[in-house]
């Protein structure tokens, strides 16, 4: 007989095929367990403990990832432990990302004012002749046209389907929209003042979505969420593997991004009061595995030396090709890719920052699981990848979480102890991208870390009393407690580990090397660069003096 398995949280119950590991029973049965690195037992991201049921004898991944503490405790590995008998696990982190409350439309300090944008959608009101003559025979069609000054071939089939009930809704008076001479929608009425866009940036980590008014370029609605992909692999190179080991797999790859941003267009709709047939563009942006992953295009060779892209042009597809619930007839434009491994979304911070139009040599850095940096001015523009890891996304970190609401953005050490603020001053959930650079910053301020960011347990009797209760030595592990349960209203305890310490530096040493690399191809000296920019969510929040913050070098 199978034996049961009954995932936590949820209490969802699975008949397992013995030997099969808990992470494809889990994905089998549709209950979503992170596996950054693709079930390599490399990472942490796929722990479960066992609540009932003897948890099988640790693997070695187990041990060496999870340390004996835990192992103790009754963690292992989902993608190491295979099912023999009965049990409930739980799956860990307890805390569920999508319990966050997500920041919404509200305007991120720094965040740029409202932009012209030019779109290419046009809204025109038109007065349309009803057939009325049966001895001079026409068509509602025609008459549109002749209305609106189109051919039949600049209006798709789906537009002629609504056309008698449209135009004698108002007596013919008709609102046309159009991209390029293409009609998207026609629409009863005048509703001229109704043109809205999404831009979407599809991370390795997260997937951001904006709603956005064409006409006055303002901001309606935004949402984040983690790239729902991670679940069959954190980096590329374990979604690219994914994708290979099963022809059914890029399609799940595929639904499962799609999946996410139907549900984005339903949150960013409701929190704005838009209706969803208003969208007419949506600007798509992110590197290119998941510029191809979206499309359903096989990503093997992005993966392969040479690094090919399948294809690198501009492409506009419907939205109705895509299943987006948005106008069906909808543009939805990803932008060029430049290379392997710089992709659209390096495209949009050169379109962004205008970097290419100034005379002075700039550098941007898009900070992510797969980041780019990019140097130059309008005499150049030099741009390489820089694959600096989740950790300022807040994955890979023991207590990490997205910039949302309750993530820790700031923390400083003022009167012998931690000072902590979170985002949305809420209750205290986990330690987001720039609360971590602040904290390693602080840490590195009061003497806790040292120079070579090791946290200095042996040396804490020199620390006031406070911060010296917060530097602990647990098992194997170093850790700082950054809040302990009812702290700054944290349910649980909150600490940065050595283990973060490491990604952090990790994360630095790969944009750091990203720039250092570039200005060398370049031939340009750190004195001749007048500004670095950083993009995405993290630049918005992260303290410049805490990211400044450095040791020298002994
Ligand atoms: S260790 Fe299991 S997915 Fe990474």
């Amino acid at each position: 007989m199978s034996p049961v398995l009954t995932i936590l949280p949820g209490r969802r119950t699975v008949d397992v095929t013995p030997g099969t590991t808990i992470l494809k029973a889990a994905h089998a049965a549709g209950v979503d367990i992170t596996a950054t690195c693709g079930g390599r037992g490399r990472c942490t991201s796929c722990r479960i403990k066992f609540v009932s049921g003897a948890p099988p004898p640790p693997t070695i991944s187990d041990q060496l990832q999870l340390g004996e503490g835990l192992v103790r405790e009754g963690y292992r590995l989902a993608c190491q432990c295979a099912v023999t008998a009965a049990a409930t696990v739980q799956i860990a982190p307890a805390v569920d990302e999508r319990s966050f409350q997500i920041l919404g439309g509200e305007r991120l300090p720094g965040a740029p004012t409202p932009v012209t944008l030019d779109a290419g959608i046009d809204k025109q009101v038109v007065q349309v002749t009803l057939p009325k003559d049966e001895h001079h025979q026409t068509s509602d069609l025609e008459e549109l046209l002749a209305a609106a000054g189109a051919s039949v071939d600049d209006v798709s089939a789906d537009v002629w389907k609504t056309l008698p009930a449209t135009l004698r809704d108002r007596q013919g008076e008709v609102t046309v929209t159009r991209f390029g001479r293409r009609i998207l929608a026609v629409e009863s009425g005048d509703t001229a003042l109704h043109k809205f866009g999404l831009a979407i940036d599809i991370g390795t980590t997260s997937v951001v979505t904006t709603l956005m008014e064409l006409a006055s370029g303002e901001q309606m609605a935004s949402v984040s969420s983690l790239n729902p992909q991670a679940v069959f692999g954190g980096d590329l190179m374990s979604r690219i593997a994914f994708a290979q080991a099963d022809p059914g797999n890029l399609r799940k790859l595929q639904t499962r991004i799609i999946g996410l941003l139907n549900q984005h267009i339903e949150q960013v709709t409701r929190d704005s009061g838009v209706l969803a047939k208003w969208i007419y563009k949506v600007v798509v942006v992110g590197n290119t595995c998941m510029h191809h992953l979206l499309l359903g295009i096989d990503p093997s060779y992005v993966g392969l030396a040479p690094y090919a892209p399948v294809l690198r042009h501009a492409v506009t597809v419907s939205a109705r090709e895509l299943f987006l619930k948005v106008n069906p007839e909808a543009r939805v434009c990803l932008l060029p890719l430049v290379a392997g491994f710089v992709g659209a979304d390096a495209v949009a911070v050169a379109l962004a920052t205008r970097i290419a139009d100034t005379p002075e040599i700039r550098i941007a850095v898009d900070i992510g699981t797969n980041g780019e940096v990019l140097l130059g001015s309008r005499e150049h523009l030099w741009a390489c990848s820089a694959p600096a890891g989740p950790a300022l996304e807040g994955a890979q970190i023991r207590h990490g979480m997205r910039a949302a609401m309750g993530a820790i953005d700031r923390v400083s050490v003022a009167d012998g102890d931690l000072r902590l603020h979170t985002i949305g001053e809420a209750a205290a959930q986990g330690l987001c991208g720039s609360g971590i650079v602040d904290a390693i910053a602080a840490l590195l301020d009061a003497g806790v870390i040292d120079w070579t960011g090791l946290i200095d347990v042996d040396g804490r009797e020199r620390l006031p009393a406070p911060l010296r209760a917060r530097v602990l030595m647990r098992g194997e592990e170093r850790l700082v407690v950054i809040a302990r349960p009812g702290e700054a209203g944290a349910e649980r305890e909150i600490a940065l580990t050595q283990e973060d310490v490491r990604q952090v530096q990790l994360c630095k040493g790969a944009i750091a090397s990203g720039v250092a690399m570039l200005q060398h191809v370049a031939g340009v000296s750190p004195g001749d660069v007048s500004e670095l920019m950083l993009a995405g969510g993290f630049g918005n929040y992260v303290s410049i003096r805490s990211a400044l913050r450095r040791q020298p070098i002994r």
